[in-house]
Formats: C-alpha cells, sequence, structure tokens
C-alpha cells in the first residue's frame, strides 16, 4: 500500500468523542448558553421536521435574506456554515495551500490553526501584551510573502478580551491579507466592525448561532465579507451543509432577538459575579466581554489539571488549558452556567483552593510558549 498520508496530516493531533453524558452533570467547558432556545425556536424545529426527506436549501438563501436584514449587509456578502467552524475550515480551503501562513495572536482559538495545518499551512503565533490585549507590533513582525490570514477574535476564547474598534481598523489600514475578525461573541460585546466592510474589502467577519441564540446543537454560523471572497467560500463547500432544522431554527432566533437579549443581560451579570468570587478566593480572573472567564490559579499552587480533574470527580466540567499556545500551566476557563450551577462551581472552588501566596498573576500573554 503506499503512503496516503501526507505528513502534515499526519502531525495533526488525535481527536477523541466526548464521553458519554452523565445525569446532572455541570458542563462549563463549552461556552454554550445555559438556557435552552426560545419557544418559538422550538416549535420552527418541529415544523421542519415534518419536511426531513427534503434537501434543505442549497446555500442557504433563506437564512442568507434573514440575515442580511438583521446585520444590514447584502444577500451575496453572506455565506451559512455548519457552525462558524466550518467558515474557517472554508476560509483554510479557499485561501490556503500548502505554505502558506495565517497569524494568530496567541492565546486565541485553536480551531484556526487546525484548519490551516490540515490544509499544508504554517500557523504563526504572535504574542499578545502581558494583559491579552493585541500587540499590533508583534503581529506585523510576523508577517511575510506567504501571510494569507490574520485571525482576530473579538472578544476573544479564551481569554474574553476585547478589541478596540480603533486598533482593528489600524490593522486593516496596514494588512495586504485576509483580516478574519471573529464575532462569535458579538451578541454579550455589543460591539461590531460590519460598518468596515464597504470600506475594506479584505476584512471578513465570522458569526455564531451556537453562543447567545443558543443553537449549538444545531451547528449554524456565518460569514460577512467581500462579494468575491464569499463566492470563493462557496466554490468549496458542499451545497447542502446546513439542514433544514438548523436552517428554521436560525430564522426563528432572529425573529426572536427580544430572547437572546433577555438571557444575555442576565448571563454578564453571573459573569461578573463568578468572577469576583473567583477573585475572592485570591484567583485570577481576566475581565471578559463573553459569557465565560478565563482564570489564573497559580496563587493557589494547583494547576489547572489538578483543578479541572477535581472539578470532574463532582461532575463539573471546565476547559483546561495547561499546554496550550500562549497560557500557562495554571489557566482554565470556566462559562457561565445557571445561577445553581454557578454556585456549586464557587462552592467547590472554595474547598479546593487554598491561596499559599500572593504572588501576582503570571504575565502569561507574551514570551511564554
Ligand atoms: C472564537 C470562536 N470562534 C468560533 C467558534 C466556533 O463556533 P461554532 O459553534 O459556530 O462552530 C468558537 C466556539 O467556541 C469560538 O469560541
Amino acid at each position: 500500500m503506499r503512503d496516503l498520508v501526507p505528513d502534515y496530516v499526519k502531525r495533526l493531533p488525535k481527536r477523541q468523542a466526548s464521553a458519554p453524558a452523565v445525569p446532572n452533570e455541570i458542563r462549563l467547558d463549552r461556552n454554550e448558553q445555559p438556557f435552552p432556545p426560545s419557544p418559538r425556536v422550538v416549535q420552527a424545529l418541529r415544523d421542519a421536521a415534518e419536511q426531513a426527506n427534503r434537501y434543505p436549501e442549497s446555500f442557504s438563501g433563506g437564512l442568507r435574506r434573514r440575515i442580511s436584514e438583521y446585520t444590514g449587509v447584502a444577500f451575496d456578502q453572506i455565506a451559512v456554515g455548519n457552525g462558524s467552524d466550518e467558515l474557517i475550515e472554508w476560509l483554510a480551503r479557499a485561501f490556503l495551500s500548502n505554505g502558506d501562513e495565517i497569524i494568530v495572536p496567541k492565546p486565541s482559538f485553536f480551531y484556526y490553526a487546525t484548519t490551516c495545518s490540515a490544509v499544508g499551512g504554517v500557523t504563526v503565533y504572535a504574542d499578545r501584551n502581558p494583559d491579552f490585549t493585541l500587540n499590533l507590533d508583534a503581529i506585523f513582525s510576523k508577517v511575510t510573502d506567504r501571510t494569507k490570514i490574520l485571525y482576530i477574535a473579538n472578544p476573544n476564547n479564551p481569554t474574553g478580551t476585547p478589541v478596540p474598534r480603533q486598533e482593528i481598523i489600524a490593522i486593516l489600514e496596514r494588512a495586504d491579507f485576509l483580516v478574519v475578525v471573529d464575532e462569535c461573541y458579538h451578541e454579550f460585546h455589543g460591539e461590531t466592525v460590519v460598518d468596515l466592510l464597504p470600506k475594506y474589502p479584505h476584512l471578513l467577519i465570522l458569526r455564531s448561532f451556537s453562543k447567545a441564540f443558543g443553537l449549538a446543537a444545531l451547528r449554524v454560523g456565518y460569514a460577512m465579507g467581500s462579494v468575491e471572497h464569499i463566492d470563493y467560500l462557496h466554490r468549496v463547500a458542499q451545497s447542502y451543509s446546513v439542514n433544514r432544522m438548523a436552517h428554521a431554527a436560525a430564522i426563528s432566533a432572529l425573529d426572536d432577538v427580544e430572547w437572546a437579549k433577555s438571557k444575555i443581560a442576565g448571563i454578564c451579570s453571573e459573569r461578573d459575579r463568578i468572577a469576583t468570587a473567583l477573585q475572592d478566593l485570591g484567583l485570577t480572573a481576566y475581565p471578559s466581554r463573553t459569557n465565560f472567564v478565563l482564570v489564573n490559579a497559580r496563587a493557589s499552587g494547583k494547576t489547572a489539571t489538578e483543578i479541572a480533574a477535581a472539578l470532574r470527580e463532582q461532575n463539573i466540567h471546565v476547559s483546561n488549558f495547561a499546554g496550550y499556545p500562549g497560557l500557562d500551566d495554571y489557566s482554565f476557563r470556566l462559562s457561565v452556567g445557571l445561577p445553581e450551577q454557578n454556585n456549586a462551581t464557587i462552592a467547590a472552588l472554595e474547598k479546593l483552593v487554598v491561596i499559599t501566596s500572593s504572588q501576582p498573576a503570571p504575565t502569561i500573554g507574551s514570551g511564554s510558549q
């Protein structure tokens, strides 16, 4: 048998299926909306299920028209994918070939690097400032002739850090490659650079229905960019990528934006309550404009691996970022859950974490890894 697998695919890390769900588990490791979706969405899903024997609309025509009304962006400047994850895959397929580079300010969302590696591209990490804000000099020092895409998550995952609009403009003014601004957590943050699309054709914005709208199970995200870039994304896509139920649910979610708004305010105040409680325990909770909080437990002397394992014993799941590019072994992230879940998590951490020193949080945004 010939060797079928390119070296760059062999180098990708192995992936695993999630463990089966356990009753009453508290899942704070995926940045999900803790509440089930709006009743209108659930009804739309039931109605769409009646036509499950029919393929969905190809290239998401109806949903793109509805997103166009919601965002003010033209229909042919919008692509809809199976989660924004899939749009990140299309970006790699459409714009990267073997040896091309993407720049990612570290730490950031892992899937930019995975999708780049999967097509033989190279991820070049740029350090952030110690408080996780962007360092524009560090970013532009990484630009080469092979740079194709710069990924800016605003706000960033896993840090929760927002990017000031003026910085995005400064980046767009200097960049002669695609600048992807990932606004996955847009509805929590409230800011956008959608209005910059007409001026900067090399800007492409990603959004998701998985977070504020509570449709994570259905996998719907969208991209907004120049007509030309959106056309190329569609060329590398399958026609029926987004299913009929997902289309119906996302359209309904936009018809019922009030539902999302009513949840967002509570989630943001819970987020700030959790951050304060963890700071009171002596941990460092980084300021966040999302539905999650990045925590550094160095002051407790316990690593994120130890903390995540101890919480898991109590059926509480948080994300362990030990070994992650741009973070140290004391970093973990927790999403905002239902108030009683947040209380249980804070109580568990109270028992677990005994502060042994009052060292300030490390300056992990730069220099490390
Ligand atoms: C910054 C960022 N971008 C994209 C995604 C993918 O979202 P989706 O569920 O739309 O694929 C996530 C998911 O956590 C994320 O945090």
